[in-house]
């Protein structure tokens, strides 16, 4: 058989693979250099302004991407309230009495709608916020993709079944990670997140209680 048609399939597939590319928005570094050059300073200037008014802020700001990104994506879902058609994720589960600082976001937001209207995404801001509020912290500073869009619908259903419990024992958040493409290392290290902020007594409390096991003393010599 001649190769002209296999070569045909794959030029086709290449085309098909750019355009859906395309049209998915490829996400990359610098995506609003030239409709919003100043986003990145905006973000990080009012998340340094959030953590000197009350340095939880931190904290509170970067949970909010684990909590945005694991339920559909990071598509700004989470800082959807509830309508008479739709459950929102701010009140499931792990997240009713929880989450907080929903504020900060919505003052980055203010502040990039004076700067440039519509055109920076609350997806965004959430991946950037969460991104300064490591490095400001004394942690490490990555350069972020971006170019989400906005998801207009949320589920609290998703939220609630996929957000892991603070019970959750070690092989179910491994394979939970693992769902994200996260190895043991990742989920780790991103548990290392839990170093600054605070959780409620409600929600660890049940840990404590756990027999500690002491290995029967050495006869001494
Ligand atoms: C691995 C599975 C995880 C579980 C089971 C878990 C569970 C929890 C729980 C129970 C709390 C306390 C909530 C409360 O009492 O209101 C908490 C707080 C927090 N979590 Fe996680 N978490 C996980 C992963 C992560 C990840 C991946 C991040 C970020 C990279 C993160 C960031 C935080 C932060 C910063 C706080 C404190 C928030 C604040 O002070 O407002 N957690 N987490
Ligand atoms: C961990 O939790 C999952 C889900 O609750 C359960 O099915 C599994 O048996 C548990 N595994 C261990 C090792 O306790
Ligand atoms: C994980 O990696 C596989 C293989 O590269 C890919 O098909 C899948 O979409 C990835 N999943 C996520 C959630 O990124």
């Amino acid at each position: 058989m001649s190769p002209a048609p296999l070569l045909l399939l794959l030029l086709l597939l290449l085309i098909l693979s750019t355009t859906i590319a395309a049209a998915a928005g490829q996400l990359r570094p610098g995506y609003y250099l030239e409709t919003c050059p100043k986003a990145e300073l905006i973000v990080r200037d009012v998340i340094k302004k959030a953590m000197i008014r009350e340095p939880r802020n931190a904290a509170s700001v970067m949970r909010l991407q684990f909590h945005d990104c694991f339920v559909n994506g990071c598509d700004a879902s989470l800082l959807l309230d509830d309508t008479p058609n739709m459950l929102g994720e701010k009140l499931s589960l792990s997240n009713i009495n929880s989450l907080r600082s929903y504020e900060v976001i919505d003052e980055v937001k203010e502040e990039l709608e004076k700067a440039c209207p519509e055109t920076v995404s609350c997806a965004d801001i959430v991946v950037m916020a969460a991104r300064d509020a490591v490095s400001l912290t004394g942690g490490p500073h990555w350069e972020v993709k971006l170019g989400r869009e906005d998801s207009l619908t949320a589920s609290q259903e998703d939220s609630d079944n996929i957000m892991p419990s603070p019970r959750a024992n070690a092989s179910s958040l491994i394979d939970l990670f693992d769902k994200f493409n996260l190895s043991i290392k990742d989920l780790v290290a991103l548990s290392g997140s839990h170093s600054i902020g605070k959780g409620r007594c409600f929600s660890i409390m049940f840990r404590t209680i756990q027999p500690i096991r002491h290995r029967p003393a050495r006869p001494s010599l």
